[in-house]
């Protein structure tokens, strides 16, 4: 990262996140649609072996997830090309908190928070004509062809038939470490317990803007829905600070637990409270890794936070 100021960079990217898609009060700066739901979370034994954080010893912890549009649009219809997130928070048994913030993408768009800002300040609408400026996006993926996996992921995949057939990529590299004092770096992954296919446009549309989250409501209302943790682990030279590269396919996953949805939450956001996901929010038994991008996201979603709730950051 050399000397980058990631304070000052953290209120450049959300100026031009907000360039991207306008600036709306009170919501985030980016995947501002989204759905809160209540969930328990139950490690397996192969959990333990790996890591000794307090969520992974096999008790069950209480969990709470946010599926959302990638988006700062909040009226985004469900519709769009675009990746999907699905953000955790698991409640430790001694009060703290970790979080996995993931993406549908099986790799991200740029390795370097001066990228990131780049690569969104050309993908800016042209304001006569309001649609982007393929020249600029083009001269950038040039010079960064490490973006096309990303993009061409993002652009193909179509648009999901449920928030709950998706399976959800971490794209950072942790060190998770057990009792004994062992490391090992992974990559999280949450994989559905029913996977599915994206959908045709045409059919995404006819479904209405909001088809996501009615989806959701209603599976949920219904019966619960899992998924499965999955720790995808590194060998060799797999890189632990890029995540635009992917890592081999055939590489080992061990199921590190299950998330089980119980239903939509509706406890939190409202008289002041304060909810922010952060990948970078670990505890005894993870760690993170030196990805630039991981570390720039906290100062980014703390900026993001400030212009949304005015709360400032601090733990
Ligand atoms: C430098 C790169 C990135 C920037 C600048 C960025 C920026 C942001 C911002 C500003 C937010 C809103 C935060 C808030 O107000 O709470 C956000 C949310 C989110 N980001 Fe990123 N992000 C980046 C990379 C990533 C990556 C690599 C992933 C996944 C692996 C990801 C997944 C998500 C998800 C799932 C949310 C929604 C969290 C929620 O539901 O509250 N982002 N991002």
């Amino acid at each position: 990262m050399g000397d980058l100021d990631l304070g000052r960079w953290a209120t450049e990217a959300i100026d031009a996140i907000g360039d991207l898609y306008g600036r709306h009060g009170g919501e985030r700066a980016t995947h501002a649609k989204g759905t809160l739901c209540a969930a328990t979370f139950t490690a397996t034994s192969a959990a333990a072996e790996l890591s000794r954080a307090g969520h992974l010893q096999g008790a069950p912890v209480d969990a709470r997830v946010r599926f959302s549009n990638g988006s700062g649009q909040p009226a985004s219809p469900d519709s769009e090309v675009d990746g999907r997130g699905m953000a955790v928070t698991f409640d430790l048994p001694d009060g703290t908190a970790t979080d996995i913030v993931a993406l549908t993408l099986p790799v991200f768009f740029v390795r370097t928070p001066e990228d990131f800002l780049a690569f969104t300040r050309a993908r800016k609408p042209d304001p006569q004509t309001g649609r982007p400026d393929f020249a600029k996006v083009g001269q950038f993926l040039e010079a960064h062809p490490e973006a096309l996996p990303a993009i061409q992921a993002a652009l193909g995949a179509g648009a999901p038939a449920s928030y709950l057939e998706c399976t959800y990529n971490g794209l950072h590299a942790f060190r998770l470490v057990n009792a004994a004092g062992e490391g090992t770096w992974v990559r999280w992954a949450l994989e559905p317990d029913t996977p599915g296919d994206g959908l045709e446009p045409d059919e995404a549309a006819g479904r209405g803007p909001d088809y996501l989250q009615t989806d959701l409501a209603d599976r949920l209302a219904a019966a619960p829905a899992g998924f499965t943790l999955v720790a995808v682990i590194a060998r060799d030279a797999d890189p632990l600070d890029d995540p635009t590269a992917a890592w081999p396919p055939e590489r080992e996953r061990v199921a590190i637990g299950r998330l089980e949805l119980t239903g939509l939450a509706f406890d939190r956001e409202r008289d002041g409270d304060v909810l922010v996901f952060d990948p970078t929010r670990v505890v005894d038994g993870i760690e993170c890794s030196d990805d630039p991008i991981l570390h720039a996201r906290s100062w980014a979603y703390s900026e993001s936070v400030l212009r949304r709730t005015g709360v400032q950051r601090g733990f």
